[in-house]
C-alpha cells in the first residue's frame, strides 16, 4: 500500500517535512512500478534516484545537528540509523545486481517501514530539538 501523508508524519520542521514527502513520494513510485510488475524500471530508474534523494536528505539533518548544536547523544544515535540504513539499501541493492531475485519487494517494504517508523520517532525528536533550541 502506498504511503499517504498525514499529520502523524509531520515533524514540524519546514524544510524536514518538505524532504520526507519528496522521499515518500519516491517510496510511492517504487511502489507503484513493483505492484506493476515493473521491475527493471524500479530498479535502474526510481531507486537510484530515491537513494541519492534519501542520502541528500541525511545530509540535510546531519548539517541541521552539526549546527544547531542538538545534543551530541541524539546526534550520534540519529547518524548511525542513517548509516545503517544506508548499509542495508546498499547490501539488498548488490544483492539484486548480483542476480538475486525475489528481493525487490522486501527492498521496497523495509523503506516504507523504515522511513515512517524512524520520522515518527527520530525525526520528531530531532525536530523538537531543533524548535527548543530555536526558541532558546
Ligand atoms: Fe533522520
Amino acid at each position: 500500500m502506498p504511503i499517504t501523508w498525514n499529520s502523524s508524519l509531520e515533524t514540524g520542521h519546514r524544510q524536514i517535512d518538505l524532504q520526507h514527502q519528496e522521499l515518500i513520494e519516491l517510496i510511492n513510485e517504487a511502489e507503484a512500478g513493483l505492484v506493476a510488475g515493473r521491475d527493471p524500471e524500479v530498479l535502474q530508474d526510481v531507486m537510484p534516484r530515491l537513494l541519492a534523494y534519501a542520502l541528500f536528505h541525511f545530509a540535510t539533518e546531519d548539517g541541521l545537528m552539526t549546527h544547531s548544536g542538538v545534543n551530541t547523544a541524539h546526534a550520534t544515535a540519529h547518524q548511525q540509523a542513517h548509516k545503517e540504513f544506508a548499509d542495508r539499501v546498499n547490501a539488498m541493492k548488490s544483492s539484486i545486481d548480483a542476480g538475486e531475485t525475489g528481493l525487490l519487494a522486501p527492498l521496497v517494504s523495509y523503506l516504507q517501514n523504515w522511513l515512517v517508523e524512524h520520522i515518527m520517532k527520530t525525526d520528531r525528536q530531532l525536530a523538537s530539538a531543533l524548535a527548543k533550541k530555536r526558541r532558546n
